[in-house]
């Protein structure tokens, strides 16, 4: 956890603030990494009920984040993304539910099972969120400081002091890039661009070890979600933090994220390396997003547009992806491909690779 960071917070009771023991300890990489796993996310299935059927948004999905990562979460309108990081912070919506699974944090909290006063200790200290169009909710009749500073005090025990609490927004808003004058100000008072990094600074005001962040610069201008996303960049690199990042920008993406993990329809199908996701992405859905992405030179036009994702209330038996999958074989329509490790890192779900497995 970062010291940085950690100033002034007090003895706020995290597991990353003391000697874990070796039951505690969470798991380690499978692949290698020798990285510690802040977040495993087993066979997570969410629902949205509706009169007629189901909805099954999330579908058996599985996937690690690691101590410091970046990991991109990638794929279109309506896959499931938000879904995925509201169930993760215990904030669906109704009538939307957790059909399955578990959301393990630190190797030994499971998420999904947590209530109340101990969810609400998590959210934030542990896991924060920057949810889909936050800079539009700051609340427009508090200072920007008042709006952290709650959040602060909620949150920390013993409580800080007004001057500590000051202090520490006046590091986060160095942190983010934001100049002290923002302190005063009211969210009217911003560009859009600062306020989506008042909600940066929100995020890691309690330095969590994951901060969630759902499309934190669709909103803005591509010169402006640059500066933004480096500046989270900059954050994950000083502060050792993770965060899941979730975006439609594949070309933004690339330059940020570690990993990136492709969703089709509510299921995971791709997790590899951002560069190999870029260089040698397996699964057609993932090569089609690549192809999808519009350069000035190439003007090349959208093959994506083809066909129509399938209804989540009726999944197909076999691959999600058959009704636009080009190389469509006869097993997909009968047998759902699981997302398996094909080579060290890189797990996708088709049928096609299954002589690899
Ligand atoms: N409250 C709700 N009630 C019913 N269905 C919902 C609800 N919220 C989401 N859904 C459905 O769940 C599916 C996944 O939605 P989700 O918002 O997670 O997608 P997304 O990948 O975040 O999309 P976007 O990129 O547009 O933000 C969609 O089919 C959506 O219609
Ligand atoms: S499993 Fe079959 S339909 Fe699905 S992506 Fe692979 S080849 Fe295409
Ligand atoms: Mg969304």
């Amino acid at each position: 956890m970062s010291e940085e960071l950690n100033q002034g917070l007090g003895t706020a009771n995290r597991a990353g603030n003391r000697e874990q023991t070796a039951a505690e300890r969470p798991p380690v990489s499978p692949n290698g990494l020798d990285k510690e796993v802040v977040l495993a996310i087993r066979n997570l299935s969410v629902v949205y009920p509706t009169r007629e059927a189901s909805i099954v948004a999330v579908n058996d999905v599985s996937f690690n984040i690691f101590k410091g990562e970046l990991l991109g979460l990638i794929g279109e309108s309506g896959c499931g993304k938000t879904t995925t990081a509201m169930a993760i912070l215990r904030l669906l919506q109704p009538p939307g539910m957790i059909a399955g699974g578990e959301i393990i944090l630190a190797g030994k909290t499971d998420l999904v099972k947590l209530e109340g006063a101990q969810l609400q200790a998590v959210r934030w200290r542990d896991v924060a969120l920057i949810p889909q169009g936050a800079m539009n909710s700051l609340n427009p009749v508090m200072r920007v400081h008042e709006q952290i500073g709650d959040a602060i005090d909620a949150h920390v025990t013993p409580r800080m002091s007004r001057d500590e609490i000051k202090q520490r927004i006046l590091t986060l808003f160095g942190l983010v890039g934001l100049p002290a004058r923002t302190f005063d100000l009211y969210p009217h008072e911003l560009s859009g661009g600062m306020k989506q990094r008042v909600c940066i600074a929100m995020a890691i005001a309690l330095n969590p070890a994951l901060v969630v962040a759902d499309e934190p610069t669709s909103a803005l201008d591509v010169i402006v979600q640059r500066i933004v996303a480096q500046n989270l960049l900059d954050i994950k690199n000083r502060l050792g933090v993770s965060i899941l990042l979730i975006g439609h920008d594949m070309g933004l993406m690339a330059q940020l994220a570690d990993r990136m993990a492709v969703m089709y329809a509510g299921n995971m199908v791709e997790i590899a390396p951002a560069r190999t996701i870029l260089t040698e992405p397996l699964h057609p859905y993932t090569q089609l997003l690549i192809e999808a992405v519009p350069t000035i030179k190439t003007r090349k036009p959208l093959k994506l547009t083809e066909g129509l994702t399938h209804d989540l209330r009726y999944p197909p038996p076999g691959c999600i992806f058959q009704s636009r999958c080009p190389l469509v074989m006869e097993v997909c329509r009968r047998v759902r491909p699981p997302l398996k490790e094909t080579k060290p890192q890189h797990q996708v779900a088709c049928h096609l690779y299954d002589a690899l497995q």
